[in-house]
Formats: structure tokens, sequence, C-alpha cells
């Protein structure tokens, strides 16, 4: 029989990409999303590329009655809990709504993986749990640093409660993933990214620049102690990210925890400046962005790449896909969402 999974957060950019591959993989998908920050017809996408239609239920994970009706129904054992706001910039004007959702969120979830016995938990953390580390690649024991803003805290209270939770109730298990930076969209330009105005982040920044809808690309810094004087990080494919997720279930269902919670970061292991995403992007794509250089962004971190050997040796996972492969998605899935031709590989 197949195994059932909550997915919150389903149809996000990360939870989406999650779900074609847990239904690829065999996983019978319920998405439990309030769409504040993504849309229903990403569904029609899921289907599209997989020829199923997982069931999906609109609902707000802060609304314990709501979520306790998918529980009743006693259709999944696992759930992987991506809802929650991400903005970090927002998270500083409004702290106090990062803390309610990103936290009464989990704990709900976890309140009703209690009631209803529902064992294993996957949930989605950052990389921004390290801060600046004094020594790169991060592993999972780089220490975790106080966090810049609040919505980096939630992340880091977040692995505090789901810790202690799976410690004094026994009946939870739980796998938190630590992302980098994913970037990229589906092959098929199905799903991708649905940034909602201006971006914050690199790459929805690049392709709507060379989509016309912004006017220039400001890169940030140039004066970095890094090779080229440029931020570095470790940009991660979607596709790749999704599939560590059913690594992570496939090793909690599978009774091959070596403890009831596990870290792991899921990043490549290779860490890459801003301009080499925008020169690579160019040289890939065949075209040229505008773009400037300004000034550093306040409380951007200098350099951050992933140490994944753990992940790599317990999960069997890998990071797979080539930045090239990764950089034509994103553009792919641009000219989608412009209206633009699709240019063929
Ligand atoms: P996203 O905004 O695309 O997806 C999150 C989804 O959760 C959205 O569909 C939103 O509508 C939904 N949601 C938010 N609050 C909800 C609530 N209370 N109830 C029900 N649904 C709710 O974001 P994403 O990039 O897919 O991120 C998914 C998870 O990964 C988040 O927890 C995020 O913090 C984490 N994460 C993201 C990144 C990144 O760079 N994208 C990096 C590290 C960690
Ligand atoms: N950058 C630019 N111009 C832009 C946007 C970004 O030069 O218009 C640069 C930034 O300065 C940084 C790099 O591109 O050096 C990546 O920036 P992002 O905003 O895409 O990513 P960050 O690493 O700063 O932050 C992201 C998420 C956070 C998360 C963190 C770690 O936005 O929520 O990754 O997972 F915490």
């Amino acid at each position: 029989m197949k195994q059932g999974v909550l997915v919150t957060g389903g149809t996000g950019y990360i939870g989406s990409h999650t779900v074609v591959e847990l239904i690829e993989a065999g996983y019978e998908v319920i998405i439990v999303d309030n769409l504040s920050n993504s849309e229903e017809s990403v569904i029609d996408g899921i289907e599209a590329i997989t020829g199923v239609r997982p069931d999906f239920v609109k609902a707000d994970c802060r609304d314990i009655v709501a979520l306790e009706e998918l529980f009743d129904k006693g259709k999944f054992n696992s759930i992987i809990h991506f809802a929650a706001a991400k903005a970090v910039g927002e998270s500083v004007e409004k702290p106090l709504e990062y803390y309610h959702n990103n936290l009464l969120s989990l704990i709900n979830i976890i309140s009703l993986m209690r009631k209803y016995n529902v064992p294993n938990l996957v949930f989605s953390s950052s990389c921004t749990v390290y801060g600046q580390p004094d020594v790169l690649p991060a592993t999972e024991q780089t220490p975790r640093l106080e966090a810049e803003s609040p919505y980096g805290n939630t992340k880091r209270i977040s692995e505090d409660i789901i810790r202690d939770s799976v410690k004094a109730y026994g009946t939870i298990k739980s796998i938190a993933l630590r992302y980098f930076n994913p970037i990229g969209a589906h092959p098929s330009a199905l799903i991708g990214e649905l940034p909602r105005g201006v971006p914050n982040n690199l790459l929805p920044y690049v392709t709507q620049t060379a989509a016309g809808i912004r006017e220039v690309l400001s890169i940030f810094g140039d004066d970095y102690n890094t090779p080229d004087g440029f931020c570095i990080r470790d940009y991660i494919d979607i596709n790749d990210l999704a599939a560590a997720h059913v690594a992570a279930l496939d090793r909690m269902i599978g009774s091959k925890m070596k403890e009831s919670y596990e870290v792991f970061n899921i990043g490549t292991g290779r860490g890459v400046s801003t301009m080499e995403i925008v020169k690579t992007f160019e040289k890939v794509n065949d075209l040229n962005l505008n773009y400037r250089i300004t000034g550093r962004r306040a409380g951007d971190i200098e350099a951050m790449w992933a140490d994944p050997t753990y992940a790599n040796e317990e999960l069997g996972w890998y990071a797979r896909k080539s930045l090239y492969e990764t950089l034509r998605s994103a553009w792919k899935w641009q000219q989608r969402l412009s209206g633009l031709e699709i240019s063929k590989d």
C-alpha cells in the first residue's frame, strides 16, 4: 500500500517540487496550504508533470481545528512541514507575525502528531542558523549563532521545539534539513518559483531582469574578502533539494535513523560567487544581463557553503544537477511566466 504524506506549504516553491518527487517515488500526497504565498494552479503543473493530482486542502496551519480534520481522516503517517513565512526583511518589520505563523503552525503540527500517533516529521530548516561561520564549509556540527532576523530565529527555535518534543514524547521522529540556497525550476518549466512583488533573492531578480521586468540587477558589493570580491553561496538545484526530502522520508520509514532527531545540510558543497552566477547565466542562456555593482546589502554574510558529506553518506543523497542545467531551467521558467518563447535545449 502507498504511504501517505501530508505536505504543508505544498503549493509553494520547494513544496511543489517535493510533491513531484514524492509522487514519482510512489508516495500518496495530501497538500495543505493557505495560499498566502502560492496559487492553487500549481496543482495543475504537478498533475501535468506526474499524471497524478494530489489531494489539496486550503487551510491555515495556525488553525488547529482545520488541521485536526485532516489528521482525523488518518490518511498519512508522515509530514513534511514547509508552511512558513520566509521574507527576511519583512520579518524584521513584522516579527510577531513571523513568530506567530512559523511557530504556532509547527506547534499545532506536533501536537496533532502526538494525539493521532503520526510518527514522522521532516522539517524545512535553513543554513541561516549558522550565521557567518568562522570555518567553511559548514558541517552539521558548526555552531548555530544568534539569528540575524526574526525569520532566522523562527528556524532556530523551531529546531529546538522539534528536538525537545522528540526527546520528551518518544513517539515522534524528525529530520531537519538545513537548506542552502535553492534555485531553478522543474526542467519541464511547468512549476517554479512564484515571487510576489520585487524579488529579494538573486535568481528571480536575475531572470526578471533578463525578461525586462526589472531594469537592472544590482550586485551588492564587490569588496568582500573572497577570490573575486563578491559574496559566495551554495546554490542548490530545486529538484535536487526536493529529492532530499524523499531520501529523508525513506530513511525514517525504513527505520534507518541513528537518532530520533537528525539534522542534515542540503547543499552542493560548492561555493559560487554572485558574479559567477551572473556570468554563467548569461553564457548558458546566450544573453546579456543589465547589471551594476552597488554597495553591500545590510546584513549579508560574506561566504557560505555546505559540507554535504553527512547527507551523502547517510541519506545516500547527492546534488546531481550542474549549475548550467539549473540556470537553464530558471530562465525557461521565467520565459514561461512572461509569455516568452521558451528556448530549446
Ligand atoms: P514558499 O513561500 O514558496 O512556500 C511556503 C508555502 O507555505 C506557501 O505556499 C504559503 O502559501 C504556505 N504557507 C505559509 N504559511 C502558511 C500557513 N500558516 N498555513 C498554511 N500554509 C502556509 O517558500 P519556499 O521557498 O517553498 O520555502 C518552504 C520552506 O523552506 C519554508 O519553511 C522556508 O522557510 C524554508 N526555507 C526556504 C529557503 C529558500 O531560500 N526558499 C531556504 C531555507 C529554508
Ligand atoms: N544579491 C545581489 N543582488 C540581488 C539579490 C541578491 O547581489 O538583487 C546577492 C546577495 O548580496 C547575496 C547573494 O546574491 O550575496 C544571494 O542572495 P539571496 O538573497 O538570494 O540569498 P541569501 O543567501 O542572502 O538568503 C537566502 C534566503 C534566506 C535564507 C538564506 C539561507 O533569502 O531566507 O538564503 O538559506 F535564510
